[in-house]
This record gives structure tokens, C-alpha cells and sequence, in this order.
């Protein structure tokens, strides 16, 4: 195990949502596993007003997003309470807080728990906020310990654009050094998003195939059932390509497409995601017209209750054209990947909550066994599935016993919950802790922040520009606008539409 420091997290937005549902259930389960040292305190910060008893009763004693799957006893719940803290701050009309206050509390802290002066704060702020709260913990000198270090993590999104993003960087790092920030995807921190690089690189058979010469495209899928819920306002100008595919979606491709690294480690890993990013090629207007399907969702009937369409949604427009539905196909122009269509889609209100990657290999050079009209079905196609019913699952063609040749896919496939009495921790958890230990393997670099905006920024100016390019409609509960089938070329050749069950797809689903 790592060493970790003992430290101080202190969390800016502490009355908000993400604090309560994520973050502090991650520290609790860190604590529950172990996980945290001797000397440990959470100081909440915000402008409301509570005492430290009142915030430790909301986020701790009463908070319903703290495990409950685990034996979890009283006394247990809290001893953990007495590690959180609570300050409010206020902030003057340029929202900047005053950060004197924050710093004799700290100093008070640390000298009461002897945190050894080190500190990681957690923005998990409106993201306007995130540069002007870097600067004030630097004016208040608190971006550098005397004894100890700093680290800021920066929750998503980062920027709203490529200039927004090259702006937020240039700010942060006027006040911190790039090993000091931490911007958080909590896809990264997913179990299985890891498992695709341990996949890749640490089993012989994958690898020799994972190139332009044996895999006939690639797939990324990220659906979600629920519509944008309570958060239209913040949705309406975010919209799916902003949300989803400009940070978790590329941080997929990245790990799906990146060359091995030299090591294991926060550098090597990201200097090849960064290459990444930078091989994707630009998309001209006319790709953007033609490789690029937006949609949005409107009022249906889904299992026979009615459904909102996105613009009856509160907090949005009803004449909006913000998009909840992204599909597009894009190429990676390196040696590995020329010409291997890459696809990737996303949506709010899709049949079901899944997030998978599908590699499909090319077929044979030689038919011996399948008409044409099946090659598509005889192709071998490796899922990893990020979720739900985790795993990985490999199809491949198998004779059918009897006279002949005749072959029927079967699948080979291996999951999760197989594997009994692993603990498998939670995004934030994971994401903390090694935040904790200095590790920043799985936090976004700044530098692909801004080439994967690169990429994307283009495509949103285009659909801000250019009112030809539809918006198509579609009802929940269906996998969005028909028209991102048109996306992949070939006979017979459609997206894999999956089931909340790994092994199944297509017309098999159990949703
Ligand atoms: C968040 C997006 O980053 O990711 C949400 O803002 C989305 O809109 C969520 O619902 C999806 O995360 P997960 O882990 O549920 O796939």
C-alpha cells in the first residue's frame, strides 16, 4: 500500500450536491477500507451558514449517500463525523471569498489535528468560479505550504471551449504548478475504464491485433436512460458534446487508441493520450454536415408513461436547440489507426444506462464458411463494458454440431461479479485517494485538455453557425435519431445496441 501524508481536505461548495452525494461518501469509504492517515480532516467551505455539528449531521450522520451496503455500524459513522469540519466564508460582489478567514482556520486545524501542513483543496465550485478561487488561495499564500505541499483538484467541465480552457489554464498556472493541479474524470476512475489499459497491454493476444490491420472500427457507447433531470439550466449550455464527449468520451478513445507507454506512470501515461488527441483529424464543415448527428429528445410514451420531451425540462428553453443526443465517426491519422472509422455516441433518455467500448475485427480475407450477406455477423467483436454487468465479453464463430460447416457466433465473456470478495471502489474513491498519494496517472493533463477541445470546438461553432444542420428529434426511450446508422458504412453494418446485460444485444434486450 502507498503512503499517504497526513492531510487536510478542504472542499469549496460544500453544501452542494456533488459533495454530498460523491464526495464525502468516498472520503467515508477510504475510511471504512483504511485508507486514511492517522491525522485526517474534511473542512467544508461555502457561504452558508451551519456549525460543524449541523454540517457533519447533513453530509454524515444524515446523509443517505453514505454506504449503507457495508456493515456499517454507529459508532463507526461517528468517529468519521468527528474528522469533518465546517466554514463558511463570505464573498464579496467579485465572488471572491475571504480567504484570511479560511487561513486562521486552517492554521487552527492543522495545529488540532496535526495534518503536517498539507492540503488538498477540492473545487467543486460553478466552474466561472475555479480561476478566481485559485488566485485567492495564491494572494492568501495559501497555494504553497511551508512544510507540507498543496494540490487543487478542478472538477469538470474544464472550459466551455477551447479559449475558455486555454484562459482557465493560463490562470491556474499563474497560481500552481501543473504537478500541483488535479482535473478530475470521474470515467477515469472507473475500475473498468483502467481494465482497458491493463487489457491491452497486459495479455499478449490483444495487442499484435490492435491496429489499422485487423480492426475494422471501433465503437464507444455512453447511454443513459434518465433525461437531464433537475439539471436543465446547467444542461442547456453544456448540451451532450460538452458533457460527455469532450472529457469522458475522448479520455476513452484515448485509452483505447493511446501506443503503450513506456511506464506506468502519470507521465508516460498521459504523454500518449496526448498523442492522441493530437492525431485526431480536424473535421472540415462538410464533415461536420455529414459525420456529425445531434439530436434531441422529445415527449413519447415510454412502458406506457408519459415521458417530457427535453424542452418541457425545468430551466430549459422551449424553443431550445441544445443537443442531448451526440453520434459521430471521426478518423485518428497516426501509423496504428489510418483509415479505421472510429464512431462514438451518447444520449439522455436512450433505452437503457450503458457505457461500453466494441472493437470489431475485420472479417476474413477468405469466406470459407459464411455468404456474404453474413460476414457481418461472423466478424469477431471484443466488448468491454464499462456498465452496468461489467466485464468482457468476446464473440466468436463456432461450428454448429451436425452435417456441414455451418457456424453460428457464441460468446466467451467474463464478469466482474465473478470475482467474489473484491471490493471494487467507486470513481471518486479511487480518484481522492490518489490525489492523496501526489499519483495523477488518472487526472486529465492540462495540455489535453485543451487538444481534446481543439477537436471538439469546431463542431460546436458549427452548429452555433450554421442553422442547415438539423437537430433531429427523437422519442425517449428510443437510441436516438436513425440517422446515426447511416454513420457506419457496410453491408448489414450497424451500431451494437446493447442490453443492460452484458452477453445480449439487439433484439435479445432485456432492458
Ligand atoms: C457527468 C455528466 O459528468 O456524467 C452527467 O455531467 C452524466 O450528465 C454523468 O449523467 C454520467 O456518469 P456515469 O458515471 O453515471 O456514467
Amino acid at each position: 500500500m502507498k503512503k499517504t501524508d497526513n492531510q487536510v481536505l478542504v472542499i469549496f461548495g460544500a453544501s452542494g450536491d456533488l459533495t454530498q452525494r460523491k464526495l464525502i461518501p468516498a472520503v467515508f469509504n477510504l475510511y471504512i477500507r483504511g485508507f486514511l492517515p492517522d491525522c485526517y480532516a474534511i473542512l467544508g467551505v461555502s457561504r452558508t451558514e451551519f456549525s460543524d455539528d449541523e454540517y457533519r449531521k447533513k453530509v454524515v450522520l444524515e446523509n443517505k449517500y453514505l454506504n449503507n451496503t457495508q456493515q456499517i455500524s454507529e459508532e463507526q459513522r461517528q468517529s468519521f463525523a468527528k474528522k469533518v469540519f465546517y466554514q463558511s466564508l463570505d464573498s464579496d460582489e467579485n465572488q471572491n471569498y475571504d480567504y484570511d478567514i479560511l487561513k486562521d482556520r486552517l492554521t487552527k486545524l492543522e495545529a488540532d489535528v496535526n495534518s503536517c501542513d498539507n492540503i488538498i483543496f477540492y473545487l467543486s465550485t460553478p466552474p466561472s468560479l475555479y480561476g478566481t478561487i485559485a488566485e485567492g488561495l495564491a494572494n492568501a499564500a495559501l497555494n504553497h505550504g511551508t512544510s507540507g505541499w498543496r494540490r487543487l483538484i478542478i472538477e469538470k467541465p474544464f472550459g466551455y471551449d477551447l479559449a475558455s480552457a486555454k484562459a482557465l489554464n493560463k490562470k491556474l498556472l499563474c497560481h500552481f504548478t501543473e504537478d500541483q493541479i488535479y482535473r478530475i474524470d470521474h470515467y477515469l476512475g472507473k475500475e473498468t475504464v483502467q481494465n482497458m489499459f491493463v487489457t491491452r497491454f497486459a495479455n499478449s493476444i490483444f495487442e499484435p491485433l490492435w491496429n489499422r490491420n485487423y480492426i475494422h472500427r471501433i465503437e464507444i457507447t455512453a447511454a443513459e436512460s434518465v433525461g437531464v433531470e433537475k439539471r436543465g439550466g446547467y444542461y442547456e449550455g453544456s448540451g451532450a458534446m460538452r458533457d460527455m464527449v469532450q472529457n469522458h468520451l475522448l479520455q476513452l478513445l484515448a485509452l483505447v487508441a493511446m501506443e503503450p507507454p513506456v511506464k506506468a506512470d502519470a507521465e508516460s501515461i498521459r504523454n500518449e493520450k496526448l498523442k492522441v488527441f493530437q492525431s485526431l483529424r480536424p473535421m472540415s464543415a462538410e464533415d461536420i454536415k455529414t459525420n456529425v448527428i445531434r439530436g434531441q429528445y422529445i415527449e413519447s410514451t415510454i412502458k406506457g408513461k408519459k415521458s417530457d420531451g427535453y424542452r418541457q425540462e425545468p430551466g430549459v428553453d422551449p424553443a431550445s436547440k441544445t443537443e442531448t443526443y451526440v453520434a459521430m465517426k471521426f478518423f485518428i491519422d497516426n501509423w496504428r489507426w489510418s483509415d479505421v472509422p472510429f464512431y462514438i455516441r451518447t444520449g439522455k433518455k436512450l433505452p437503457t444506462r450503458v457505457s461500453e467500448v466494441v472493437v470489431h475485427f475485420k472479417p476474413n480475407h477468405h469466406h470459407l464458411f459464411a455468404h456474404d450477406s453474413e460476414i457481418s455477423n461472423s466478424q469477431n467483436v471484443l466488448v468491454l463494458r464499462i456498465q452496468p454487468n461489467e466485464g468482457i465479453l468476446l464473440k466468436f464463430s463456432m461450428k454448429i454440431p451436425g452435417a456441414g460447416f455451418n457456424t453460428e457466433q457464441v460468446n466467451m465473456d467474463f464478469h466482474y461479479d465473478d470475482l467474489a470478495n473484491v471490493y471494487v471502489p467507486e470513481a471518486y474513491e479511487r480518484l481522492i485517494l490518489d490525489c492523496m498519494q501526489g499519483d495523477a496517472t488518472l487526472y486529465a493533463r492540462g495540455d489535453s485538455a485543451e487538444a481534446a477541445w481543439e477537436f471538439i470546438d469546431p463542431i460546436i461553432k458549427a452548429w452555433q453557425e450554421d442553422d442547415s444542420i438539423p437537430i433531429f428529434g427523437y422519442p425517449g426511450g428510443t437510441w436516438g435519431p436513425e440517422h446515426a446508422d447511416d454513420l457506419i458504412e457496410g453491408k448489414n453494418m450497424v451500431w451494437r445496441y446493447p442490453c443492460s446485460n452484458l452477453t445480449n444485444d439487439g433484439n435479445y434486450c432485456e432492458l
